[in-house]
């Protein structure tokens, strides 16, 4: 199967899982755990989340893999910046990315996207780290763009 489809499948696995399901810790938890097992080239899968008791800053939340940074500022790192732009961000090579955050120094390439709830306040990002460089693309973009929008915006 290619990946297009991979994430089409794996959309519909979710919704049929979060089906009824409100509790938001428990969606991004299965979120995090579908995907994760679903994709072979993820590496560390997971949600910082707005802190509602220090905006501005991420704290990690539900995640899959080695041991996440528990916290990160708006504005730092890759998953800061997504934060603060509200702009997904795919980088090819972390280490030559200004001010990343090295957590686990296998990590290589990542995806960073920006998760809105249903007013379109952000309310987490969701970070994908791959320990090879160069492993994310616009399909991986579209894929995960369209379950984060299908199981926190609506
Ligand atoms: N790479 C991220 C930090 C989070 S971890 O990789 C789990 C960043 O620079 O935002």
């Amino acid at each position: 199967m290619n990946k297009r489809d991979q994430y089409r499948e794996t959309a519909k696995e979710i919704a049929a899982v979060l089906d009824g399901e409100t509790n938001l810790t428990t969606r991004m938890a299965t979120v995090s755990n579908i995907l994760h097992h679903a994709f072979e080239h993820y590496f560390w899968t997971g949600f910082y989340v707005v802190d509602p008791e220090k905006p501005g800053e991420l704290v990690v939340g539900p995640y899959q893999g080695t041991l996440g940074c528990l916290r990160i500022p708006f504005g730092k790192g890759v998953c800061g910046t997504a934060a603060a732009t509200g702009e997904t961000q795919i980088v090819e090579d972390v280490h030559a990315f200004p001010g990343h955050i090295a957590c686990d120094a296998r990590s290589a390439s990542e995806i960073v996207l920006p998760v809105v709830d249903a007013s379109g306040t952000l309310i987490a990002v969701f970070d994908v780290d791959s320990d090879r460089k160069a492993m994310f693309d616009e399909t991986d973009r579209e894929g995960l763009e369209a379950i984060l929008r299908a199981s926190f915006a609506s």
